[in-house]
């Protein structure tokens, strides 16, 4: 934008209600919502005090799945970074960078200069937030292969960059994980040379002791937890099994079938205070998880990373039904050919991929009494097949009708080609950032002695995720730009600075 201007280095900001001392900022924040009780509406204002810690903490980042597609492309990403490798392709020397990356790629909205002009800045010259550069992985996968040769199979990079990274990578060995066929597709057997053998509860040992040796080798201060690794199939939620955190431990102790792998690595990883990230679609976070995170105070986030059609869909819906355009028909093909599709090619695993695309443009059509009925719905289809030939690179596409003005109909089609873990891996680095910036902020309602964590759910993180994971008895939002707002507004309430409003009354007010 001509005249728009940019902060190059941490901000500070000067205000009686905001505090900066070596340690921590401390906000004193003014919450304002609206109270309705039939046709009565009443301003509401809450006084909340954040406070964050300044200091970054050494921090892990442990892969559940790090040698599949998304974990050796993060993985490999961030050693380039680091170690500032360029490459050669056919168009030229390419340079590493974190696109894709909220944290690390984008700008957001301060306030206005002296002229009036927006001024912007990076997220992290806001709050201080992690340099992936500095992040310690390391991971489990069912399969034996080194991180370099895993690269390899991937063929997500290119070439002249694996050369470079490989003799680096293939020191890289994945812990054994946990492996029990029944969750994952048949097809994934032929990998599966790495796995832990005994009983659910050994098997949870195993994994809270890796956690623990890698805090302890690396002197690390946090560690995150992130599941990469293929979808499983739902779990059913059973009375005396999983619905309770005692419930669950129990059953963990009973080696019960029940137990799926992704919620025995969130109950080891909740167990040894780490936070844990559920990329997968699969219900991994079964109340009694969700329970045993509340009672730990350990933060969780999920479900099913959020890469590129259903960004697309939650604008999209948006942008259809707040138009005033009725929106009756979503139908989305996808077809890819990396072990992700390959897995997701068995009914089950599908199921819980379907599942998670399904509830996309439910918030937006809820909110819309004039146009949908309290059980009126748009039809909604999502197909996905596996065709090796095309990799990576997966195809989506997707076709929207709406009724407009008079009768008429608006059908859009698009079609969307791209590498679906170069979209994938900025999104997990954010997750993590993003997830260690919450364990660093505490709050308090400004008459409370004490402060205390933020809830262990993080809701917050709903744009980097396509089936959000809320506190319960919240709502849950799909829309993408009410998301990204929430995390800059958030950012901004950490600094004492008022949420994003758009009016521009300085340019409206003579
Ligand atoms: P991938 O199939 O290349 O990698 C998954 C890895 O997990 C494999 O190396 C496999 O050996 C390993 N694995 C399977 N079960 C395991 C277990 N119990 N413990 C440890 N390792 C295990 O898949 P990709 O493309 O990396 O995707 C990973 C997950 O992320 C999938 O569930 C996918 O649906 C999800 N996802 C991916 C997105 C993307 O854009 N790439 C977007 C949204 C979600």
């Amino acid at each position: 934008m001509a005249g728009s201007c940019f902060v190059g280095e941490e901000i500070r900001v000067e205000s009686p209600d905001v505090i900066y001392t070596d340690t921590e900022i401390l906000s004193y924040y003014n919450y304002h919502d609206s109270r309705i009780r039939g046709n009565v509406v009443t301003p509401t204002t809450e006084r909340l005090v954040f406070k964050t810690q300044r200091q970054l903490p050494k921090t892990g980042l442990l892969l559940v799945g790090w040698g599949g597609n998304n974990g050796t492309t993060l993985t490999a990403g961030i050693l380039a970074n680091k170690l500032n490798v360029t490459w050669n392709t056919k168009e030229g020397l390419n340079h590493p960078n974190y696109l894709g990356s909220i944290c690390k790629s984008v700008t957001m909205r301060i306030g206005i200069d002296d002229r009036f002009m927006p001024v912007y800045a990076p997220l992290n010259n806001v709050v201080p937030l992690l340099n992936p550069d500095d992040l310690e992985i390391w991971g489990w996968d069912i399969s034996s292969v080194n991180m370099g040769d895993a690269m390899r199979r991937a063929k997500v990079l290119d070439w002249d960059l694996q050369r470079q990274l490989y003799s680096n990578l293939k020191e890289m060995l994945p812990w054994p994980s946990v492996y029990v066929p029944e969750w994952i597709a048949a097809n994934q057997s032929d990998r599966a040379d790495n796995c832990l053998k005994g009983t659910k509860k050994e098997m949870l040992n195993a994994l809270r002791q890796n956690i623990k040796d890698f805090k302890n080798s690396r002197r690390l201060d946090k560690v995150v937890v992130v599941w990469t690794a293929n979808t499983e199939k739902f779990a059913l939620i059973k009375p005396g099994v999983n619905d309770t955190a005692d419930n669950l431990l129990r059953a963990i102790e009973n080696n019960s079938s029940d137990i799926s792998p992704s919620t025995l690595f969130a109950v080891a990883s909740i167990l040894e205070s780490c936070t844990y990230i559920n990329g997968s679609p699969q219900n991994t976070f079964v109340p009694g998880c969700i329970e045993l995170a509340e009672r730990c105070r350990v933060l969780i986030a999920g479900d099913d990373f959020k890469s590129g059609q259903t960004k697309i869909k939650s604008v999209l819906s948006d942008f259809l039904i707040n138009s005033g355009l009725k929106l009756q028909s979503v139908v989305s093909y996808n077809h890819l050919g990396n072990n992700d599709g390959k897995n997701l090619s068995a009914p089950e695993t599908f199921r819980s991929k379907e599942i998670s695309k399904s509830g996309v443009i439910d918030d937006v059509v809820r909110a819309n009494r004039l146009m949908y009925r309290s059980d009126e719905s748009p039809d909604h289809c999502v197909v996905i097949k596996y065709v090796p030939y095309v990799g990576d690179s997966k195809r989506a596409m997707d076709e929207y009708i709406s009724e407009i003005f008079m009768g008429g109909r608006n059908t859009i089609s698009m079609h969307n080609t791209c590498e679906d873990s170069l979209l994938a891996a900025p999104i997990i680095l954010d997750l993590v950032i993003l997830a260690e910036l919450c364990t660093r902020v505490q709050v308090k309602r400004d008459k409370d002695e004490e402060f205390t964590k933020m809830h262990p759910v993080m809701s917050l993180l709903s744009f980097l995720l396509k089936s959000p994971q809320v506190p319960p008895g919240s709502p849950v939002v799909h829309m993408l730009f009410p998301q990204r707002y929430a995390i800059t507004n958030f950012f901004k309430a950490l600094i004492g600075l008022p949420p994003e409003n758009f009016m521009m009354l300085e340019h409206k007010v003579p």
